[in-house]
């Protein structure tokens, strides 16, 4: 079998993909993701990250998305596959991380009858149904060496051949991987090759921590709980202001999946004092959030950042260890009542554990505010 589909990739259209798709009806494939502006959100980074893909969803080469787990790795590269000319051709996603070694290499690239035992019948591999379409690689940092030489021939010449099989076949297709790791320190420890790593990075995104996109929290949450509404067939009200300030305040860990998961317990709870409590329990036993350490470093503003968190900490322990009884709590820290009320509200902490503050009473603690 060899196949070739001739794909007209014009990189000048990539501007106007977004547009395109609506034109074309293809808008109705795009119903199950999330609508762009929510994808993207507001950040500047985002918005970076935003105008890279419409120039290159259109272009078939392949690209590389990086980001720690839960950021949206998956969901963007369907968005990019949904975007390209290639949106009615098959979106095929293989999780290199979930397929051990060996079984890997037949997963991808099939096999023919009788190539090992129990081989009855010839299947054709994950390369060969993605054809004319998009091959999604999730993990890619997990793939065995051995299997990254057969990855690079695929991303060469579109050549392949199934195991045991003894014809080269051919396909067409573009190549997105993901992988939550640095494929440089791979490569450095000699587990990724480079001049893999050099042709599936022909583009390169990087999607931030839902941390650093602070701002688009209430979108993501009253879409979250849109969905999980929905799903459940209950009704959940919009959380308050002062839970939303609680979510701005977390780390998020386990990033829009984290928040994803948060709303959909929140929508069966149905209670904001369990969501609250469990993101207060999280910060009580977990370290303050790393001090980023890139570009410029506002030394004050990240001193005083750091001191408040470490503040906010111990009173929420110290809390803890009084079951919330503020007087108590104010005299084991040797600050007055007053003082403790104060750093209650200014911390964004709710006066009783499972209870809100009214927005009124919710003191920004942006770090702008605090400099002078
Ligand atoms: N911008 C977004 N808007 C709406 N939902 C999102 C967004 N980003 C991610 N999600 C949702 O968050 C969840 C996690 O996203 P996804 O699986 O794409 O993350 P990932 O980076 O691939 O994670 P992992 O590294 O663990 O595979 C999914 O349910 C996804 O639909
Ligand atoms: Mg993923």
């Amino acid at each position: 079998m060899r196949r070739a589909l001739a794909l007209k990739f014009d990189l000048n259209k990539g501007d106007m993909a977004t547009t395109a798709i609506s034109k074309t009806g293809a808008g109705n494939r795009t119903a199950s993701l999330p609508p762009a502006s929510l994808i993207f959100g507001r950040t500047a980074a985002m918005q970076t990250t935003r105008m890279k893909v419409d120039k290159v969803a259109s272009s078939g080469v392949p690209i590389l998305i990086q980001g720690d787990s839960g950021t949206g790795k998956g969901l963007l590269a369907k968005f990019i596959h949904q975007l390209s000319p290639k949106l009615n051709s098959p979106f095929v996603k293989v999780n290199c991380a979930a397929i051990p070694g060996a079984l890997l290499e037949s997963e991808l690239f099939g096999y023919e009858k009788g190539a090992f035992t129990g081989a009855q019948t010839a299947k054709p591999g994950r390369v060969e149904l993605a054809d004319g379409g998009t091959l999604f690689l999730d993990g890619i940092d997990e793939m065995d060496i051995s299997l990254q030489a057969k990855l690079l021939q695929l991303l060469q010449d579109g050549q392949f051949f199934r195991i045991g099989g003894q014809e080269d076949m051919r396909v067409e297709l573009r190549v997105i991987c993901a992988t939550n790791r640095r494929l440089e320190a791979e490569i450095a420890s000699g587990r990724f090759r480079q001049d893999l790593f050099y042709r599936i990075n022909v583009v390169s995104i990087e999607l931030p921590p839902l941390r650093s996109r602070v701002e688009d929290i209430p979108e993501l949450v009253a879409h979250f709980l849109q969905i999980h509404r929905v799903r459940h067939n209950m009704e959940a009200r919009p959380l308050s202001a002062s839970a939303l300030h609680l979510l701005s305040k977390h780390s998020w860990p386990g990033n829009i999946r984290e928040l994803e998961n948060l709303m959909e317990r929140y929508v069966i709870l149905g209670s904001e004092d369990a969501i609250s409590s469990e993101l207060l329990n999280w910060e009580y036993t977990h370290t303050p959030r790393e001090i980023p350490v890139e570009g410029q470093i506002h030394l004050k503003k990240v001193t005083r950042q750091a001191i408040d968190d470490l503040e906010r900490k111990i009173i929420l322990s110290v809390l803890e260890a009084n079951h919330w009884n503020r007087k108590r709590t104010a005299s084991a820290l040797r600050i007055s009542y007053r003082a403790l009320l104060y750093k209650i509200r200014r911390a964004g902490l709710p006066r009783k554990r499972g209870m809100h503050l009214p927005p009124a009473q919710i003191i920004s603690p942006s770090p702008a505010a605090r400099e002078n």
